[in-house]
């Protein structure tokens, strides 16, 4: 091997590449350290793998680490390990080229792509690597010895076209890359970093979990003129729990973790450690929190997956992660073949992240369904912070739907304390009973003293109360549960009298049809603004009428949601039920037969309709109105 000074040039891709990292790509320059330790890292691993492998490679494996040295008089940054190391022709090969395939294919599209938005995405695909140097240094000094060689090789190179290679006769084991910096200029996010705060934040934020120490020389001014004294730091915490085997991680040390990722004071409910391995390795960290973010509503609320690369930080919030209706899981997922430059746009496209995901959906999940059976009291922590967010994938995640359902905890007018879950509200059906019914409203109180609820009180049968606005989304999209359709007690025509009770009372509902028949049509047609129609009610016994809705009409509330949400909604006009039995209704009806003055039957008319809609928690389109009439008519009964 010669000596020899040599000038090369880049090969036609790379050079391609260097001017895109240079001028374009990355408006975070920070990234850059990021970049030279993830290499430095690596060839400490490969050091390490090298010697077990071969004994007879002589290398010092003793104080393996990375450290960083400035020198703020002429601006220089090193970062250097006493790793691998790479020969005279790994230089040439891996930093003079880029041998990666369809790297050519990529350029061209970046060249063809004329937005920078679609460049970033394309330039996600692969690492820029070692040449992320460039974006903040003007000329780059390459120093490398390959473990077990006598001899070493300088590399150094502006980014321009060329770059020049020696042989040196002595140079320490493995690599020093040294940067000539740029002058700082923060417009243009180029940081000073000769500055000992920037390096470290910037190792903290990228490389804390690092699994080699990564060192620093610091000065410190000596206290009242005294000297100032210089020492050794490290940097980074190399605490990569997930990368340890779950076993040999206790309780205080999960929890720790846990706050530092997810910077809540509590401990977490539970956590979640898996890994995979295969064709595409990742370790992933999760923790169910013990209580509910206050953002998680917010629109703009952020999830709480953290993304690595073989422990390097690439990105906070990462959707590509958790769907939406896990917003709240908390952790770090270590992927361990991506390329640290990947785009979040990319990720989302990812098929190996796409499956990771899977996985961790479906682990999150059997953890809950594992709390709710084993942990009663945790689980319903759980589902009181975080339920109703849940109960967002039942909307669209089909794939997990049936898990979903099984994790699912509603109030019921079986207990007034406790939830119930489908499975146990099956279990209770009443012989005959087909369908599972529920009732939605504001709160538990307005559902349980609607007249919708009347009949199927009377008659014992179990009804779902569901408060939360979700809940009437989830419903519709569901629609049954182990066989059994899930309905609403105010769509629809309601039955639940037996076949022998309805042969019973089926003279009697003949005779009322017949003698209410009048009244009915003449309510139908006095109430047509309101109503669409009216009828008699077998779900009513005690109040003198209710509104009910058609088996796909969309119900108030969720009117209510998608014009809040800024949807054009034409509003559905419902059918009033009236209760024959009521004294109410039967003495409307003989008013009416009598012909009274078409005026006060007309107001009693609409007093019926109203508190129809007041009984089920409902607004009336002018509340001043039905005020007024009923003080009136109140007024004369004194
Ligand atoms: N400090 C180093 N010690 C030994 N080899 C190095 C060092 N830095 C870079 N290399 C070699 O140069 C190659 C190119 O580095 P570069 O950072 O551009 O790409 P990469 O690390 O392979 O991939 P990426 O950084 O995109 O994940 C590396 O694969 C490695 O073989
Ligand atoms: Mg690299």
């Amino acid at each position: 091997m010669s000596n020899q000074a040599e000038t090369l040039e880049f090969q036609a891709e790379a050079r391609q590449l260097l001017q895109l990292v240079v001028h374009s790509i990355y408006s975070n320059k920070d990234v850059f350290l990021r970049e030279l330790i993830s290499n430095a890292s690596d060839a400490l691993d490969k050091l390490r793998l090298a010697t077990m492998v071969d004994k007879d490679l002589v290398a010092d494996t003793d104080d393996l680490h990375v450290a960083i040295e400035v020198d703020r008089d002429a601006r220089t940054l090193t970062v250097r390990d006493n790793g691998i190391g790479m020969t005279r022709d790994e230089v040439v090969g891996l930093i003079g080229t880029i041998a990666k395939s369809g790297t050519a294919e990529l350029l061209r599209q970046l060249r063809e792509s004329a937005d920078a938005r679609a460049s970033q995405d394309l330039i996600g695909q692969f690492g820029v690597g070692f040449y992320a140097a460039f974006m903040v240094a003007d000329r780059v000094t390459l120093l490398t010895r390959k473990a077990g060689e006598t001899g070493g090789t300088r590399w150094e190179s502006a980014g321009e076209g060329t770059y020049s290679v020696e042989g040196v006769d002595e140079a320490p084991q493995g690599t020093s890359v040294t940067l000539h910096l740029k002058p700082a200029d923060t417009e243009d996010n180029l940081h000073d970093y000769t500055a000992e705060w920037t390096i470290r934040e910037i190792v903290k934020r990228y490389s804390d979990f690092i699994a080699w120490p990564i060192r620093m020389t610091v000065e410190r001014p000596g206290a009242d003129g005294a000297e100032a004294t210089s020492e050794v730091q490290t940097l980074n915490s190399m605490k990569a729990l997930w990368a340890r085997p779950r076993d040999e991680v206790d309780a205080a040390e999960y929890n720790e973790f846990y706050k530092h990722v997810s910077h809540d004071w509590a401990d977490p409910l539970e956590v979640v450690h898996m890994r995979g391995e295969g064709t595409f390795e990742y370790e992933a960290l999760l923790f169910l929190p013990s209580h509910a973010p206050l953002d998680m509503f917010a629109p703009q609320g952020r999830r709480g997956v953290q993304l690595y690369v073989k422990r390097v930080f690439i990105m906070d919030d990462c959707e590509a992660l958790v769907p939406t209706y896990l917003r709240f899981v908390k952790g770090v997922v270590d992927a361990h073949d991506l390329s640290l430059n990947i785009s979040r746009e990319i990720l989302q496209q990812d098929r190996q992240i796409q499956i990771v995901r899977r996985r961790l959906v479906k682990k999150v999940l059997t953890t809950v369904k594992d709390l709710k059976a084993n942990h009663p009291e945790r689980y319903r922590t759980f589902w009181t912070e975080f339920g109703t967010v849940v109960k967002e994938g039942l909307i669209d995640d089909t794939d997990n739907r049936d898990t979903l359902l099984e994790i699912l905890s509603v109030a019921s007018t079986n207990d007034p304390a406790e939830l119930t879950d489908l499975a146990g509200y099956v279990s209770r059906m009443k012989d005959g009973q087909s369908d599972i019914w529920y009732a939605t409203g504001d709160s538990r109180a307005t559902i349980e003293n609607s007249p919708h609820l009347e009949a199927f009180r009377a008659k014992g049968h179990e009804v779902l109360l569901l408060t939360d606005p979700v809940d009437e989304v989830w419903v519709e999209r569901v629609g049954e549960y182990d066989g059994r359709r899930l309905r609403s007690i105010a769509k629809g025509e309601v039955d639940l009298d037996t076949d022998e009770e309805k042969q019973q009372a089926e003279t009697e509902r003949e005779q009322q049809r017949q003698e209410f028949a009048a009244l009915v049509e003449w309510l139908g047609a006095t109430l047509a603004d309101s109503v669409r129609e009216v009828r008699l009610s077998s779900r009513l016994t005690t109040s003198p009428a209710c509104v009910v809705g058609d088996a796909h009409d969309l119900t108030p509330t969720l009117e209510k949601m998608y014009r809040a949400m800024g949807h054009e909604v034409p509003s559905t006009k419902r059918i009033l039920e009236i209760n024959p039995g009521h004294p109410l209704v039967a003495g409307l009806r003989k008013a009416h037969e009598q012909g009274d003055s078409s005026e006060t039957l007309t107001e009693t008319a609409e007093l019926l309709y109203g508190l129809a809609v007041l009984a089920e928690g409902g607004e009336l389109a002018d509340p001043a109105r039905f005020t007024r009439t009923l003080a009136d008519r109140l007024a004369r009964t004194l």
